[in-house]
């Protein structure tokens, strides 16, 4: 038996502000799932085709977050959000807002207060695919916010992807978006430089990513980081099969490696000094891993 309510719901009309690529996507998918849906960006025309496909236009924002119960706003930063959403905070009051666009903890959590202040429910998000992927069961989009906003909007959401409820603090979405495009860079750099290591000796990177995949998974994906992921919460770093004085001296070939290649040293320097700092600190004779505690502080002055 289906749930007339939460069918009512998912099928609720809603607002989306900002049409950059990702609104966009955002609504077009909202469409394609029976929402109605009314639109308005700064730039009219870029709402051109969704109007096309059933959106309704609206000229303003207080207009545009009158129409529905929920509101998306999708814009480049939190200072236009609050731009564009200050005239409108009567228009708002009483209904959802739900912040898509990428910022900082702190930003959020006065985006929060903002909405608390003018009686706005309020969730902060993070959307972790590109806009081609919204609207695929799969497609991760982080929230953080009160769940009594959540909970009964999380069908609404899900016409967008999997909707991830992170938890009360309104900071986590994009605490949690930080650090994971935070992995992504620190990975694709790691790889990006590897292969211009391999290339600077004719090697394709077709060739070297077949290896190099292969290794890394069962390596340092599987034994490493999700075996060993308990270790760091315990703060154990066991040295008895490799310590922090082997590892600085690898980073040490690495970057000599790098110079002698007559590729960009400055990454693995980076992670020698990095290392360097562990060893002054005392964790010589542990393992790798005792670099965490290097990185949950700030850098030391220079
Ligand atoms: N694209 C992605 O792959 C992706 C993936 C994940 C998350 N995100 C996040 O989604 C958000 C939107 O990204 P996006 O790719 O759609 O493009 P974007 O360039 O970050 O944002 C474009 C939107 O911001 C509006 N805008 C910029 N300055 C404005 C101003 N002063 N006043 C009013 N509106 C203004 C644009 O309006 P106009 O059209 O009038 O210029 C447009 O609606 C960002 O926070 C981004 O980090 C994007």
């Amino acid at each position: 038996m289906t749930n007339p309510h939460s069918s009512d719901l998912r099928r609720s009309p809603v607002t989306v502000l900002g049409l950059g690529p990702m609104g966009v996507a955002l609504a077009g998918s909202l469409l394609a799932k029976g929402h109605a849906v009314t639109i308005w960006n700064r730039t009219p025309s870029k709402g051109d085709g969704l109007v096309a496909g059933g959106a309704r236009r609206a000229a303003t924002v207080a207009e545009a977050v009158s129409q529905s119960p929920l509101t998306l706003v999708c814009l480049n930063d939190y200072a236009t959000t609050h731009e564009i959403l200050d005239p409108a905070a009567e228009a708002l009051s009483g209904r959802v807002l739900v912040n898509l666009g990428s910022g900082t903890p702190a930003e959020a959590r006065s985006a929060a207060a903002w909405a608390a202040g003018h009686d706005v429910a309020y969730l902060d998000g993070a959307i972790m695919v590109p806009p081609p992927l919204v609207g695929r069961p799969d497609a991760v989009f982080l929230y953080s916010g009160s769940p009594g906003v959540f909970d009964p909007h999380r069908e609404t959401l899900a016409s967008l992807g999997d909707p991830r409820h992170l938890g009360a603090d309104p900071g986590l979405a994009v605490l949690h978006n930080a650090a994971l495009l935070d992995l992504m860079y620190a990975t694709m750099n790691g790889f990006l430089h590897a292969t211009a290591m391999v290339a600077s000796a004719g090697v394709s990177a077709v060739e070297f990513a077949d290896l190099a995949v292969n290794w890394f998974m069962p390596t340092v994906i599987d034994a490493t980081l999700i075996a060993q992921a308990p270790s760091l919460d315990k703060g154990d770093y066991p040295g008895d099969l490799g310590t922090m004085e082997m590892n600085a001296n690898a980073l040490e070939h690495i970057t000599r490696t790098s110079v002698e290649q007559g590729i960009h040293a400055g990454q693995p320097r980076l992670m020698r000094r990095i290392a360097e700092r562990a060893i002054a600190e005392g964790h010589g004779g542990e393992n790798y891993l005792a670099v965490f505690e290097i990185f949950k502080k700030p850098e030391p002055a220079e």
